[in-house]
């Protein structure tokens, strides 16, 4: 028995039957962010999809020590398996306020709501500040605090997020970096999908490449990122 919240062995995966993850074996553990990385349909995001149950999967798949493979979407949200909504998908007409309190829709611990509330807030003050404001009035980095503390209310045992730094300001997202090492901080353990791959492995404690469905290095943040093959590829640097 491994004792990692998440632990991915022998995971094959597609969309109808056409395979795009073969033999995945991924963990993550208590107190850790895990990052994976991988260029351009490499499977990262069908990876996630295959973890939260979105699509079909065999091999396996157990969080927190329990075989989840059989469960629905909706089970593994109940025992704490939750994502960032990919593309940071707010419901732009209601408010900040609302949006978050979307994430809490399961859970009926009201003086925890109000705890987990409280949390969100100090961790984007900005959100605090915009509460009454309708999502789709903020700017792009508000709206994925909002989607990260959307996701923060529903209390996770594991928060997955897809593409944190699409199209944000490098200094926007190294304000979402040091949220997420806050939130790790909190006892949330962290897996992250990312292109930048190297603001990833900044804040991250593993790794793992993925290429063409399939796992093919997995190594500690600090070998990561001085992997000469890694710069080459994502830095674009021929040292
Ligand atoms: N809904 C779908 N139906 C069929 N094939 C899909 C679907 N979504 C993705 N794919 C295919 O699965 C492969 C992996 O795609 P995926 O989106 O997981 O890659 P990714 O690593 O997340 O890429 P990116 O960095 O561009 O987000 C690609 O070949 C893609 O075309
Ligand atoms: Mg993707």
């Amino acid at each position: 028995m491994s004792d990692a919240l998440l632990d991915i062995r022998g995971l094959t995966a597609g969309y109808g039957d056409v395979p795009v993850l073969t033999d995945i074996a991924l963990t993550v553990g208590a107190g850790e962010i895990v990052a994976l990385v991988g260029s351009n349909g490499a499977g990262k995001t069908t990876l996630l999809r295959a973890v939260s149950r979105i699509i079909k999967a065999s091999g396996s798949l157990r969080f927190l020590g329990e075989d989840v493979l059989p469960l629905t979407p909706e089970a593994l949200f109940a025992r704490g398996l939750v994502q960032v909504p990919e593309g940071r998908q707010l419901f732009g007409r209601m408010t900040v306020a609302e949006n978050l309190m979307m994430g809490a829709y399961r859970r009926r611990d009201r003086a925890g709501i109000d705890a987990s509330l409280a949390q969100t807030f100090d961790l984007f003050p900005v959100l605090a500040e915009r509460r009454a404001q309708t999502a789709g009035s903020l700017s792009g980095g508000e709206q994925q605090m909002c989607a990260i503390g959307r996701a923060l209310m529903a209390a996770p045992k594991l928060l997955m997020i897809d593409e944190m730094s699409l199209g944000l300001a490098p200094i926007v997202v190294d304000r979402l970096l040091d949220v997420l090492v806050a939130i790790r901080g909190q006892g949330v353990p962290i897996l992250m999908v990312e292109q930048d791959v190297f603001a990833a492995l900044a804040v991250a404690d593993r790794g793992y490449v993925l290429e063409h469905g399939r796992i093919v290095k997995a190594a500690t943040a600090e070998t990561l990122k001085s992997d000469p093959a890694l710069q080459k590829a994502y830095l674009g640097s021929d040292s």
